[in-house]
């Protein structure tokens, strides 16, 4: 098939329709700009959903792929490899962990997470003890595991029976959850900053409640930092910004900037419920992922990049704002660090989407979190020229659907 006949409705006739993406084919990309099919070009504030942070075809992530393509492309785990073991060794200096496994998607993450608090549990004090907590408005993936323990019952309904033994409460209510609470209680997974749920930051008293909670009911307590880990909230990790320390973490889209990895990171005290036999993926701690994995966190995991994200979460909130001024869209910039989401007012509640396809249109590429939010997510290197540049094309999308 030349690649001529490769076209938008392609999509309709071969994929299964789970998905429903833009007109345009993006083809190529090159730090914070994209081009498609027929050569337009687009500021990139999506990021691939908070994936490529360090852009489009960084050299160095290139040079990682080019360098392990001619090594070792894949081995399974009955070895192991360099890049995993350097890989792992890297995040556990970076970060309060002792161990780590590898995955593939921030799901395969989490439901490893899942599966280590639950058998955690179950060896060290009983099979009763099976209650996982997570928040309404999360999310989590979707296997069935993660998406039941998400809270949007949209995403997790219509498949039969469910996980159970788990309840959901509301984020940031910390007498909702204690209520909860009791010895059955196995563990609670969060996100920091919940990301999908339409990014609203966890109030550190409150995350310090949760961990408080966690102790007294010998309960453990799961950061999913999927979405918000690697450098995303100007911290490597949120948790190192909100001075709660989980007992497991989860990472994955910008650890791999683009190329499928995630990991599970623990202490050496939950690790040996894992032991052989327990749990397994063929390609997770793959060579080639781990190998683009180093090559990213070296680079993101120093003190410029982390300072030049809380750099850029100024540059965002300060035009979004001022673009609100002007056509009064907003009812509030919030977020943290490159991880910025715009509530929609009253008058244009509902509808994030027509931003975004207008955004598009302008030649500006973003995301939404739900229906009233709008989401930025670019890479954390993005010049500022592009900022600027994608941002007066937003504006532009703005005014046209405030006219409209
Ligand atoms: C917080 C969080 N957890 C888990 C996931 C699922 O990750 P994946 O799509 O890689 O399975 C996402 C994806 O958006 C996420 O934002």
């Amino acid at each position: 098939m030349s690649e001529s006949n490769v076209s938008r409705a392609l999509f309709d006739e071969v994929m299964v329709p789970t998905y429903a993406p833009a007109k345009m084919i993006p083809v190529k990309g090159a730090g914070s700009r994209v081009w498609d099919q027929e050569g337009r070009e687009y500021i990139d504030f999506a990021g691939g959903i908070a994936v490529n942070c360090l852009g489009h075809c960084h050299p160095a992530m290139v040079d990682a792929v080019k360098a392990q393509a001619d090594k070792l492309w894949h081995l399974s785990n009955v070895f192991t490899n360099e890049p995993a073991l350097r890989l792992a060794k890297q995040l556990t200096e970076a970060t309060f962990a002792d161990k780590v496994f590898f995955a593939n998607s921030g799901a395969e993450a989490n439901e490893a997470a899942l599966k280590l608090v639950r058998r955690y549990a179950v060896e060290n004090f009983g099979e009763e003890k099976d209650q996982i907590i997570s928040f309404k408005q999360g999310f989590h993936g979707r296997t069935f595991f993660t998406v039941t323990v998400g809270g949007q019952t949209t995403y997790s309904d219509g498949f039969g029976p469910k996980p159970g033994a788990i309840e959901h409460s509301p984020y940031n209510d910390l007498a909702a959850l204690e209520a909860l609470f009791s010895d059955r209680t196995c563990a609670v997974m969060m996100e920091p900053l919940q990301g999908e749920g339409g990014i609203i930051s966890a109030d550190p008293e409150f995350a310090k409640g949760v961990r408080a909670l966690c102790d007294k009911f010998n309960a453990l307590l799961v950061f999913d930092e999927v979405q918000t880990g690697v450098g995303r909230t100007g911290e490597l990790y949120a948790y190192m910004g909100l001075g709660v320390t989980p007992d497991v973490l989860t990472t994955a889209k910008a650890l791999g900037g683009g190329f499928p990895i995630a990991a599970m990171l623990t202490t050496d005290k939950l690790a040996p419920s894992l032991k052989v036999g327990t749990h397994g993926s063929t390609y997770g701690g793959n060579p080639m992922a781990c190998a683009v994995g180093e090559a990213v966190l070296s680079l993101v995991n120093t003190p410029e990049v982390l300072a030049g994200v809380k750099q850029r979460e100024q540059w965002f909130r300060d035009a979004l704002n001022q673009i609100n001024e002007k056509h009064q869209v907003f009812s509030e910039i919030r977020g943290q660090g490159l991880l910025v989401g715009a509530a929609l007012n009253e008058k244009y509640a509902g509808r994030a989407r027509d931003f975004l396809m207008a955004a598009v249109e302008e030649g500006t590429m973003m995301l939404v979190a739900g229906p009233n939010v709008l989401r930025f997510t670019p890479s954390l290197i993005i010049p500022e020229a592009d900022v600027k540049e994608g941002l007066a094309r937003f504006e532009r999308a703005v005014a046209k659907i405030v006219t409209a």
